[in-house]
């Protein structure tokens, strides 16, 4: 199963990777958690993405396509993949297919997680992630059972640097421009699902494994 999870930002594209993870066993691939990494290692990648990302503005071609290329040739992507956040550019998208066909592997779906805009400034500005394990909850949709205190492990929840009302409306924006134009590049491919991600999440996740099958 090779999975392309398309989505604007803050649609349910981490939330519903974890189900996918869960369900075959095939790893999920984030840039924007790889980048998160890279800011937190302090690194040369992290001090670079992390002055885009705090703009709400998309890391250079250049550097997103070469982390992502080391990632797949890696031999846990062999058998599948869910990748999250990437291509978000028609030059990105162009990039994928070069390095798909040099592993000689075709991608499954490019699944879309459609979502009203007006929702998704909410889901943003209320997500809250563990800073132990990673996991994902809402303030509104998928509280925690003690405030502040992962349900999975105890760990401390925080707010990503992004999920401000101001940095999320650039998000957006960035989205509308430069990401939005893959619609039509993967229906031109014969590989483009739409998805209502607006409804509860254990929905959204059955319509995904619908449209694999
Ligand atoms: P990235 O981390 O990928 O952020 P994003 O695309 O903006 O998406 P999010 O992670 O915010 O949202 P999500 O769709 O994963 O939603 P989630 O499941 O958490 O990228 C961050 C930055 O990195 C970019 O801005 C850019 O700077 C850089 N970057 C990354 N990739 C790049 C690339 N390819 N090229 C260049 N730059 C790149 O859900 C959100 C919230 O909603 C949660 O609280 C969740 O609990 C809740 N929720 C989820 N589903 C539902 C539901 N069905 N109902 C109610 N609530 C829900
Ligand atoms: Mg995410
Ligand atoms: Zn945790």
């Amino acid at each position: 199963m090779y999975i392309l999870l398309m989505g604007p930002p803050g649609a349910g594209k981490g939330t519903q990777a974890a189900n996918l993870v869960q369900k075959y066993n095939i790893p999920h691939i984030s840039t924007g958690d790889m980048f998160r990494a890279a800011v937190k290692e302090g690194s040369e990648l992290g001090k670079k993405a992390k002055a885009c990302m705090d703009g709400g503005q998309l890391v250079p071609d250049e550097i997103t396509i070469g982390i992502v290329r080391e990632r797949l040739a890696k031999p846990d992507c062999a058998k599948g993949f869910i990748l999250d956040g990437f291509p978000r550019t028609v030059e990105q998208a162009d990039a994928l297919d070069g390095i798909l066909k040099e592993l000689s592997i075709s991608l499954t779906r490019a699944v879309d997680i459609s979502v009203p805009s007006d929702v998704l400034v909410e889901r943003a500005t209320g997500r809250r992630i563990c800073k132990k394990c990673g996991a994902t909850y809402h303030i509104r949709f998928n509280p925690t059972k003690t405030e502040g205190v992962c349900d999975e492990c105890g760990g401390e929840t925080y707010q990503r640097a992004d999920d401000s009302e101001a940095t999320m409306k650039n998000r957006l924006s960035v989205y509308e421009a430069q990401t939005k134009p893959l619609i039509d590049y993967y229906k031109k491919a014969g590989l483009y699902s739409e998805i209502d991600g607006s409804q509860e999440m254990s929905k959204v996740f059955a319509d995904i494994t619908a449209c694999l099958k």
